[in-house]
């Protein structure tokens, strides 16, 4: 049987952290895979987990399982923080699932399950493991323009024009906030033509959070998805606790399905039964934490404090490597760097530059030139600012 088995395509963020894993030169810059790192190279565990995780030890007295879809009070904190007041809770299902890739997995299959001849639009670019999973499940799908190479900002108008091609039940899939892999983001006004957008030609939203709280805050970065969720019939939420809690190896996300209350029993049910199909109960650590957290009033200041810090270390790293480029450039051609929110920017080069940066300066970015900006430090943003400068960008 397994002498049938190819080789499967190698994914680039992967690939990439294993390389940088194999360079021996103590200099490398890891700006690779989306995991943030304080200004000493650590992924630290945050203060609020670390005190939630020593509660639930000293409180937890069973390990039997939790319910398909994973702890209510989950559910209940997940949908307070993406949504907050925007929809009544009883139009919103929701179901655990292992991270954000998880709830991406399980919004594929109910949109296959649900409307099996859907196109997905996906923004290009996107998250290199969205049309993998999409390929993977046998479902259409188009891309939608984004990414204005020029600017380094997003081609709204591109976009626009691309989504006229939407069928009444297409899906789109949004990126809540933190656009990956551009750091580009649409404005609110451009939010409201999108919802207007959709409404007019039936096409339901999925959004992906997965960087709540990386870009202008916590509100600020869930106000489109707030806006959409709040003005159409149905939309599909994948929301991850990965980087907004520091949690990635905990494998903590949540699906909300959101549409018509009447309809809420056999759509919680979906999700209740797309889990047990696929791995039964979802992971209950990393939930318990995050509600944890949430519904206690010191722990969720102390994590919206830290949280709050690590935004701002990654804005300051934007500006200084900014400023950087300004004066090395003599242009300000690198200001678009400046204005990207969350951890990512794609400085927009080709893959022969990246890899000449990586060759001569041990600079890791990932090939179509997108950055982890959280893999800086106000010593090595002088490097990088050199690098991309030498190599031509
Ligand atoms: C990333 O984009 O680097 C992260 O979402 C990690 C991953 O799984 O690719």
């Amino acid at each position: 049987m397994l002498e049938h088995l190819k080789d499967q395509p190698a994914d680039k963020i992967l690939m990439l952290m294993q390389a940088y894993r194999e360079d021996p030169r103590a200099d490398k810059i890891d700006l690779g895979v989306g995991v943030y790192k304080d200004p000493t190279g650590l992924t630290p565990v945050m203060r609020a987990v670390k005190a939630a995780e020593q509660r639930i030890w000293e409180s937890q007295d069973s390990k039997a399982y939790t319910g398909l879809a994973g702890d209510p009070a989950y559910a209940d904190a997940m949908v307070g923080l993406v949504l907050g007041d925007a929809v009544a809770r009883d139009r919103v299902s929701a179901v655990a699932t292992p991270g954000g890739t998880g709830a991406i997995r399980q919004a594929l299959e109910l949109i296959r399950m649900a409307a099996p001849e859907a196109t997905v639009w996906l923004s290009a670019p996107t998250w290199p493991n969205h049309p993998s999973i999409i390929k993977y499940l046998g479902m259409k799908m188009a891309e939608y323009r984004y990414f204005d190479e020029a600017t380094r900002g997003v081609d709204f108008g591109g976009m626009m024009s691309d989504l006229a091609g939407l069928k009444s039940g297409d899906v789109v899939l949004l990126h809540g906030c933190c656009h990956n892999p551009t750091g580009a983001n649409l404005t609110g006004d451009q939010w409201d033509e999108v919802i207007a957008h959709l409404k007019a030609k039936g096409a339901v939203p999925l959004i992906d959070i997965a960087y709540q709280g990386f870009g202008d805050g916590l509100a600020a970065d869930a106000a489109a998805t707030r806006a959409v969720a709040g003005a159409v019939d149905e939309c599909l939420i994948a929301a991850s606790c990965s980087k907004n809690f520091g949690i990635y190896r905990e494998r903590t996300g949540i699906l909300m399905a959101i549409g018509d209350a009447a309809r809420g029993k056999t759509t919680q049910g979906t999700l209740n039964f797309l889990n047990r199909q696929n791995y039964s109960f979802p992971p209950d650590h990393g939930a318990r934490i995050v509600s944890t957290i949430l519904n206690d009033a010191a722990l969720r200041a102390d994590w919206e404090a830290e949280l709050e810090e690590v935004r701002n270390t990654m804005l300051g790293l934007r500006t200084q490597l900014a400023d950087e480029l300004r004066r090395l450039s003599n242009s300000d051609r690198f200001d678009f760097i400046a204005h990207h929110r969350g951890m990512f920017s794609r400085i927009g080069t080709t893959a022969e530059k990246v890899e000449k940066m990586r060759a001569d300066s041990g600079i890791y970015m990932v090939s179509d030139s997108r950055m982890n900006i959280a893999g800086l430090n106000s010593e090595t943003v002088p490097i990088l600012a050199r690098a991309i400068i030498d190599a031509g960008v």
